[in-house]
């Protein structure tokens, strides 16, 4: 279980400090498939950071499995069975994509047939790109899905996606959303998935919306998915709504 309490993440800035999270509090329960979504500008890449440990909270206190993580760094957090696949994946010059497989799943060696599995779920086939290095010469749909991929290797019991969707073209995202469902049916984690994608957004037990920093709405889809949609016609029922009761 990962428990988030009070979360405040502050920065300066040239027009003095800004409040990035302000006293973020949740619990996501073990195995649950929860969707972060909101504006752009909300707050959930930093709030995935901070649970993954890049980004250290200005006060408040992360919990995974009765554990205080909050001092943590991030390797010790992997350790621990959280895995982060950024926004915009960083690039590794000199290594490929099989050394990437084979770090991430932490064997010695990872068979071609292995590889190939992990690669096929997010639609790229392992003759291809096992032998490629991860350098500039991917492009970025591609660097997008083998991070998904090397996460996936992980079998992390924590697996924080950031909008996976990003670049991806819509036969390996169909496959990639496979993956989820499939991941998500069979309990192997508990997922965190930011995203704006409809089809993502179905799949979770749970929305939470966040919005200038804040958990401005949580629910289920069903309750929260038709506000989202309606926001596409006019403001956002949710975060006016919210708005109106300050
Ligand atoms: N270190 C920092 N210094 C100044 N501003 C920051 C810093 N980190 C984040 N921000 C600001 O905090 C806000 C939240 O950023 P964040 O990346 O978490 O948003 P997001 O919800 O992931 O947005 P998107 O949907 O565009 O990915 C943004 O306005 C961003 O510019
Ligand atoms: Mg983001």
């Amino acid at each position: 279980m990962l428990e988030l309490k009070n979360i405040c993440y502050r920065v300066s800035t040239a027009d003095g400090e800004q409040d990035i999270l302000k006293n973020v509090s949740a619990v996501i329960d073990d195995h649950k498939l929860v969707v972060f979504t909101g504006p752009n500008g909300g707050g959930k890449t930093t709030l995935a950071k901070v649970i993954m440990g890049l980004v250290h909270p200005t006060s408040g206190q992360i919990l995974w499995n009765g554990q205080d993580i909050t001092g943590l760094g991030i390797t010790e957090r992997a350790k621990l069975g959280i895995s982060y696949g950024f926004q915009q994946p960083p690039r590794f010059k000199g290594i490929t994509v099989h050394d990437l497989l084979v770090l991430a799943a932490g064997q010695d060696k990872l068979s071609k047939d292995q590889c190939c599995q992990y690669l096929t779920k997010v639609g790229l086939c392992a003759n291809d790109y096992l032998d490629r290095e991860v350098d500039v010469s991917l492009s970025g749909g591609e660097v997008k899905r083998i991070e998904i991929a090397t996460i996936l290797a992980r079998h992390s019991d924590l697996m924080i996606f950031d909008e996976p969707e990003a670049g991806i073209d819509l036969w390996s995202f169909a496959r990639l959303t496979e993956t989820f469902e499939q991941i998500h049916r069979q309990h192997q984690s508990t997922m965190i998935i930011i995203s704006h994608q409809e089809r993502i957004i179905q799949l979770a037990d749970e929305i939470i919306v966040v919005a200038g920093g804040e958990i401005r709405h949580r629910g289920s889809t069903e309750e929260i998915f038709p506000l989202i949609l309606a926001d596409t016609l006019g403001s956002c029922p949710v975060l006016t709504k919210e708005e109106h009761n300050r």
